[in-house]
């Protein structure tokens, strides 16, 4: 019996999945809507339950599809604990979460059977792996369980990285009746070679794998990733330099990239997002005016604010340049006599004893003193009420303003005054980092001396914790606090997509990235001059450290030269960029992908027996809306006349069974003649 492969099912299986961790999970939920809206009931997102967060995420309910109650029921008679549900995320998704703690009885037996299946070693410390390995074996018991009992749609399987990746060579040993596509958001040796001090990309084709892997310690979990990598029917990534190092360290080329998208919101009127990057400044000065007490000496309405924020790695994501670049640019607006001031931001979470008193003390005290101005402020409304209404006609009608304020008003309001005085700096770090000594960041600021000074033009605040409107200092959310900020600044090393400049550009603040991130690239393959939308790129793939590093203290000083006006114009241009990240148009890179998986599966449904095509011809994209562009203005000068949607890599041509490479790819200032089309400069 043949499954209907055009009503087919599809399960998105990742370890972010309803799990805050970084950018993967954002790829899945903002990605949510158009897969929703392709598959409505048939999508059914996997992820691990999660206690502390899954209250939040999901909404419990009862299966109505009969296949899938009774396999939940089989797995909770054998002891696996579950929740199903609709995650509660716009477009709302069937979700199913599993405990892998109720299943940890199984460990032991389970990486023996992996030893013996893949020859996976897996030791016994590694948390991380024995995870991936109980929650793999769920999903493959899952999948093999529902798809011997839904016998009439086929059944697309999709994993997103390692950690999610184990039940792929599961379902392929097992010879289940599933198609699968695997997408990497990075790899394993890529991310630690880069963290350490390896020339990467002048080396990829040459590393030893095996030995990397050894030497790190994580060889087991390079063997599963790279056992993923193999057994998925399409395997794609997340842009072409990731693509390129995949080829390279996981030994397989893949099918196609997929770009990461954003659920873009248009606002009905441009000025709309104007309005809500001054409110959120507002909020940001707030915090400032605390923070700086007693050295609050500069002019807000002269302030700059650029940031740069991610999950805390620092050399991959180039914090140790953006510090770097800040003392240069320190250095440069003194010698200018600048009075402008800058304050970066650096938003990366690490191990912390919470606040400081110092940060604390510094918001509680402004509060006192904006309460005790409000106050005195509402008694001398009222006195100049009492006194124009006592004295109308008279000329005594406006009283003098020492008869406004009172005496006690003015020790009180002395009181708070005397309260900002002190005697430090003001802090360079929000929080008690636990390792204070050894912290990368921390050491780093002490080197350039950046510590706040009343003569520093920039000024560093180091938060180590991501964001959130409920903290008590820095009270606002991610998203409130980025549009806030002028500028976003990432030069990262290690960066196979990089959602945080993604993330400014459809809210319309420019950021600085570089061409070693996938972002990066992809703006500079599609804009002919991005640099002047607001998205600025630092070379960091042929030119050398040192020049990178100016190259970036270039871009800075630059944007610190701009009027507001100027500031304003190229808020509005960097949004009009957001259409080219809008998954109603990426989207479609996965939709390729899974109808790529469907037809290596199940070839005969789509070209017949014969392979004539004939029989139950299915268009390649069909089902699939593509949105138009809403207008990218003629100014972001697009190269040539592609759309996100042409840059696909993923084509028809690759349904043929023997193709399993994705079309080469010319990159920026690469010789047509170079290997596959590689880009990459060998300096
Ligand atoms: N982020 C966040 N809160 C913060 C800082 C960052 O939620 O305070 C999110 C940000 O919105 C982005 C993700 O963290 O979606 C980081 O993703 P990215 O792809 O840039 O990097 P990754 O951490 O995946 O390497
Ligand atoms: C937005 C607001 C303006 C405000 C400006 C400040 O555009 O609509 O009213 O003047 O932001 O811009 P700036 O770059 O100085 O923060
Ligand atoms: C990974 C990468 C990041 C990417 C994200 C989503 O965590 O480090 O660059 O944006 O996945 O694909």
């Amino acid at each position: 019996m043949s499954r209907d492969v055009q009503q087919h099912l599809l399960f998105e299986c990742a370890w972010e999945v309803a799990n805050k961790v970084g950018g993967i999970y954002t790829v899945i939920k903002t990605k949510v809507p158009v897969t929703v809206a392709e598959y409505g009931d048939r999508y059914c997102l996997l992820g691990p339950l999660s206690y502390k967060s899954a209250p939040m995420e999901v909404d419990a309910e009862e299966p109505t599809d009969p296949c899938l109650k009774e396999v939940l029921d089989l797995m909770r008679q054998a002891g696996l604990k579950a929740l199903y549900g609709r995650w509660l995320v716009e477009g709302a998704p069937h979700v199913l979460l599993f405990d892998t703690s109720s299943m940890y009885s199984k460990l032991d037996e389970w990486k023996g059977d992996l030893w013996n299946l893949a020859g996976i070693p897996s030791p016994p410390h590694d948390h991380e792996t024995n995870e991936a390995i109980v929650f793999g074996y769920i999903v493959a018991w899952f999948l093999g369980e529902y798809a011997s009992r839904q016998l009439d749609k086929a059944i697309v399987a999709h994993f997103h990285e390692w950690q999610a990746g184990l039940a792929i060579p599961l379902c392929r040993k097992r010879h289940l009746d599933i198609t699968t596509v695997f997408t990497t958001h990075a790899t394993l040796l890529g991310r630690y070679l880069c963290a350490g001090s390896v020339d990467f990309y002048n080396n990829l084709q040459y590393f030893d794998v095996d030995h990397e892997a050894g030497k790190r310690g994580i060889y087991h979990r390079y063997c599963i990733e790279r056992a993923a990598t193999h057994c998925a029917d399409v395997f794609t990534t997340v842009s072409h330099i990731t693509a390129y190092e995949s080829e390279h360290l996981l030994k397989r080329k893949p099918d196609g990239v997929v770009p990461n998208g954003l659920n873009v919101v248009k606002f009905q009127a441009m000025h709309e997002f104007q309005n809500l990057h001054a409110q959120s400044k507002a909020k940001i000065n707030e915090f400032i005016r605390g923070h700086f007490y007693g050295h609050y000496d500069f002019d807000l309405e002269n302030t700059l604010y650029m940031f740069t924020a991610g999950r805390y790695e620092y050399r991959n994501k180039g914090v140790d340049m953006f510090i770097e670049s800040l003392a240069r640019l320190n250095h440069r607006l003194q010698k200018a006599g600048s009075n402008l001031t800058v304050v970066a931001f650096i938003i990366m979470p690490a191990t912390t004893h919470s606040y400081t008193v110092e940060s604390l003390k510094g918001q509680a005290v402004t509060k006192q003193l904006r309460e005790t101005v409000t106050e005195i402020q509402n008694r001398i409304g009222q006195r100049l009420f009492d006194h124009a209404a006592r004295f109308h006609g008279d000329t005594k009608a406006i009283p003098a303003p020492e008869d406004l304020l009172s005496k006690e008003d003015e020790v009180l309001l002395k009181r708070r005054i005397f309260a900002l005085k002190r005697n430090s700096l003001p802090p360079v770090v929000t929080h008690n980092v636990a390792d204070d000594n050894g912290d990368p960041i921390l050491n780093q600021i002490r080197r350039v001396k950046l510590f706040n000074n009343s003569h520093d033009r920039v000024k560093v605040i180091f938060h180590p914790d991501f964001l959130n409107a409920s903290n008590p200092i820095l009270g606002l959310d991610y998203e409130e606090f980025v549009r806030g900020c002028h500028l976003g600044v990432f030069p990262s090393y290690y960066e196979p997509w990089g959602y945080t400049p993604a993330e400014c550009t459809v809210m319309g603040v420019p950021s600085v990235t570089t061409n070693l991130s996938g972002f990066g690239c992809f703006m500079q393959d599609l804009i002919e001059r991005p640099q002047d939308e607001g998205c600025y790129i630092v070379d960091r793939r042929t030119a050398s450290v040192e020049d990178s590093v100016n190259q970036l203290t270039d871009h800075m000083f630059t944007f610190c030269s701009k009027t507001r006006r100027q500031r304003i114009n190229q808020r509005n241009r960097v949004e009009r960029l957001s259409p080219l990240l809008d998954w109603k148009n990426l989207g479609i890179e996965y939709s390729k992908s899974r109808q790529l998986a469907l037809r290596r599966a199940y070839p005969d449904a789509f070209y017949g027996p014969d392979g004539s095509g004939e029989e139950g011809d299915v268009e390649w994209d069909e089902g699939v809306e593509r949105a138009i562009l809403q207008s990218v203005p003629a100014s972001p000068r697009l190269k040539g006349s592609a759309t996100p949607g042409d840059l696909g890599t993923l084509t028809e041509e690759m349904q043929s069974l023997n193709t399993s490479d994705y079309r080469g790819y010319n990159w920026p200032g690469s010789n047509e003649e170079e290997e596959d089309g590689y880009p990459f400069p060998l300096v």
